[in-house]
C-alpha cells in the first residue's frame, strides 16, 4: 500500500507528466493543421462561399467533413465526384438535374455566389482529412446495377424507357430524351437526344461524350467522362442511342441519310 504521502506524489506526478503529453501533442496538431488544410489557399471567394454556406444553413441537411446533418449527400468530395461544370448547373437548378426524383433547394444565387460555393466545396475537398471520408465500396457496383431501374415515375409513357444511366451520368438534366429532362440545358442550347443517331455514328458518339471540348473548343458540353461516366457507362448511352434508330436498331449507323418519317419527335 502508498503512504498517504506517495499517493500524493503518484497523483501529482501522473497529472503532470499526462497534461504535459497532452500539451506537446496539441502544439504538434497545431503546427500541422496550415499545412493539412492548405491555409494559403484560402482565397477571398473560398471565405466568400464559407460565408454563403452558413448564411443558407447548408448543413442542416448535409455534412462536411462528417459534421452536420444526414439528410443531404455529404459534400467534402463532391467537386471530386462531380466536376465543377456539373455543380455549377446542379446548383443553379438541382432539379433540372434530377428530374422527377428528390430535390436539393433551388437559391437563386449569382453565377459568382455559385463560384465561391464550388471553391469553398473545393478547398474542402483537398484538405487532407487522414483518409476521411472512406471510398463507399459498393458504389460502382450500384452504379452498375442502376440501370435495371426505371428511370422515373415520370409522366408520358415512354416509347424506349431511357435508362437510368443518364439520370446517374447527368445528361437528362440538359438534354432531353423522350420528352424527359433537358431543363437546364435549354438555357444553354443542349438539343434533345432523339435523333442524335442521323448526325453522329458510334465512333463519333464515343469521341464527342468522352472530351468535348477537344472537338468543339467553347463548347457549354462538360466533359462527364471519368466524373459521372466510366467506360461501362459510355457504351450503355452510346448503345442506346444508336437503338433509337429505327432503321438499324441496336446495331451502329452505317447510312444515317435518307430518313423515313422520324420515329420520335421532340414536342
Ligand atoms: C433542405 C435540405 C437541403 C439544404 C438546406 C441544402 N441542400 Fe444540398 N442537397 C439536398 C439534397 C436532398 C441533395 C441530393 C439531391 C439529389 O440527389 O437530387 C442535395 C445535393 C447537393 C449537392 C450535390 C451533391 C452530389 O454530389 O450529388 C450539392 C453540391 C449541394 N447539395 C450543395 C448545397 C449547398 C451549397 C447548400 C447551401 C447553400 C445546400 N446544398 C443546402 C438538400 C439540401
Ligand atoms: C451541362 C449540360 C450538359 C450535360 C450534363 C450533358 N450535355 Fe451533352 N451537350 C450539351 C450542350 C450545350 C451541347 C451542344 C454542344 C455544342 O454544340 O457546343 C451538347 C451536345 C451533345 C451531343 C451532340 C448533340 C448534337 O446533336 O450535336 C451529344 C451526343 C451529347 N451532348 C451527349 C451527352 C451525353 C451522353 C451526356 C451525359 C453523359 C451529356 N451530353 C450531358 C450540354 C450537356
Amino acid at each position: 500500500m502508498l503512504t498517504k504521502l506517495q499517493a500524493k506524489v503518484f497523483f501529482l506526478g501522473g497529472t503532470a507528466v499526462f497534461f504535459g503529453i497532452f500539451l506537446v501533442l496539441s502544439f504538434d496538431t497545431h503546427l500541422k493543421v496550415p499545412n493539412q488544410t492548405n491555409a494559403a489557399n484560402i482565397t477571398p471567394a473560398v471565405a466568400a462561399g464559407k460565408r454563403i454556406w452558413e448564411e443558407n444553413n447548408c448543413m442542416g441537411c448535409h455534412t462536411l467533413f462528417g459534421e452536420g446533418a444526414y439528410y443531404a449527400p455529404e459534400l467534402t468530395k463532391t467537386v471530386e465526384t462531380r466536376g465543377k461544370d456539373w455543380l455549377k448547373i446542379f446548383i443553379k437548378d438541382p432539379a433540372a438535374m434530377f428530374p422527377g426524383q428528390r430535390k436539393m433547394v433551388k437559391y437563386n444565387f449569382t453565377d459568382e455566389q455559385i463560384d465561391n460555393v464550388i471553391a469553398f466545396l473545393d478547398w474542402c475537398g483537398k484538405v487532407d482529412l487522414n483518409g476521411f471520408p472512406a471510398k463507399p465500396p459498393l458504389r460502382d457496383k450500384m452504379i452498375a446495377a442502376a440501370p435495371q431501374m426505371a428511370v422515373s415515375s415520370g409522366p408520358p409513357p415512354l416509347k424506349k424507357p431511357v435508362p437510368a444511366v443518364f439520370t446517374t451520368a447527368t445528361c437528362i438534366g440538359c438534354h432531353q430524351i423522350q420528352g424527359q429532362g433537358g431543363a437546364a440545358g435549354a438555357l444553354i442550347g443542349a438539343p434533345p437526344l432523339d435523333d442524335v443517331f442521323r448526325r453522329y455514328d458510334r465512333a463519333k458518339l464515343v469521341a464527342w461524350i468522352k472530351d468535348p471540348p477537344s472537338i468543339k473548343k467553347d463548347t457549354k458540353m462538360p466533359k462527364l467522362y471519368g466524373l459521372a461516366v466510366n467506360d461501362a457507362q459510355l457504351n450503355e448511352i452510346v448503345d442506346y442511342l444508336l437503338s433509337l434508330n429505327p432503321e438499324t436498331a441496336a446495331t451502329p449507323s452505317a447510312a444515317p441519310t435518307a430518313a423515313p418519317a422520324p420515329a420520335v419527335q421532340p414536342k
